[in-house]
């Protein structure tokens, strides 16, 4: 295992030798990874990640940075990432896990769900599909999973976490306040970071692990129990249509889609989608 402090980049980018106390080296070892690439600040760790993935780094490689001046969140929105209060992190997956890319997105929520309940049983987890993560019903976090191609051929992917920590309710930008949340403020004490890589990393590795075709059915059981979304009225709308469909969310399908059924038409399989509720307007970083 190899770790090195970040570097490159320009202003962007400054590396970084120790992370909550503990050196480059020593997390490397501590959460077993080919090479570990630390950083004070950066643009953002899913491009840091895909460009190692294009210079030949191994699966498994994990980027994380203290702070993030450009953190990328789904369908193009900017993910907040001050300094110090949260988890901003990406793994570079290897060609070998991506029978099903679209489930890399649910196989990350599910491993920071089941991480996050371990850590926090005093508090509910919930996923709403297909990346948000929350807890007691606000948003706390949320996975990315971007690829790299090479014309129509698949490369690799990364998957990036993003997890408010100890932030502040009153810090977050106003249009965030009503809806997001972090782990501190909801646990009501102080949630060391260090012990959330612990218990994040082990869950996410188990479950990327497994070839990633299809949901087994324990992996169901544990999005049945934290889909947020089940049972629930709600709007979809799928990228290229005007206006979204309304209906109730009734699961999700051993390949990830969205269960859906419209007020009117039969049950669909939605793939890809933004998903609101009424009574959980959330933020788009
Ligand atoms: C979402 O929109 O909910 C997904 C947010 C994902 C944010 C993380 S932070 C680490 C990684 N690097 C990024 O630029 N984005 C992801």
């Amino acid at each position: 295992m190899t770790s090195q402090a970040g570097r490159g980049a320009g202003a962007t980018r400054r590396e970084a030798r120790r992370w909550e106390g503990k050196s480059a080296d020593a997390l490397c070892a501590r959460w077993r990874r080919p090479e570990l690439w630390l950083y004070s600040r950066i643009d953002s760790t899913n491009e840091r990640a895909k460009e190692l993935g294009a210079e030949g780094s191994p699966a498994g490689t994990l980027v994380l940075a203290d702070e993030q001046t450009a953190g990328r969140g789904r369908a193009g929105h900017r993910w907040y990432s001050p300094k110090g209060d949260g988890l901003y992190f990406s793994l570079l997956l290897g060609l070998r896990d991506l029978h099903n890319p679209g489930l890399v997105p649910i196989f990350g929520g599910l491993g920071a769900a089941r991480a996050l309940r371990r850590l926090l049983p005093e508090v509910s987890v919930g996923l709403k599909w297909p990346n948000d993560l929350l807890l007691n019903g606000r948003k706390c976090g949320g996975v990315l999973a971007e690829a790299a191609w090479d014309g129509a051929q698949m490369r690799y992917m990364v998957l990036g976490v993003g997890l408010n920590v100890h932030n502040k309710i009153r810090d977050f930008p106003r249009e965030l306040r009503e809806v997001a949340a972090s782990v501190d403020a909801v646990a009501g004490r102080k949630v060391s970071r260090l012990d959330l890589m612990d218990t994040l990393i082990p869950e996410l590795d188990a479950l990327l692990a497994e070839p990633l075709d299809t949901l087994d059915r324990d992996d169901l059981r544990d999005l049945d129990a934290y889909d947020w979304l089940r049972g629930k009225r709600c709007t979809v709308k799928e990228p290229g249509h005007d206006r979204g469909v309304t209906g109730v969310a009734v699961g999700i399908a051993p390949d990830g889609a969205l269960l859906f059924r419209p007020d009117t038409g039969p049950l669909r399989r939605v793939l890809a989608a933004h998903v609101t509720l009424p009574e959980l307007p959330l933020p788009e970083y």
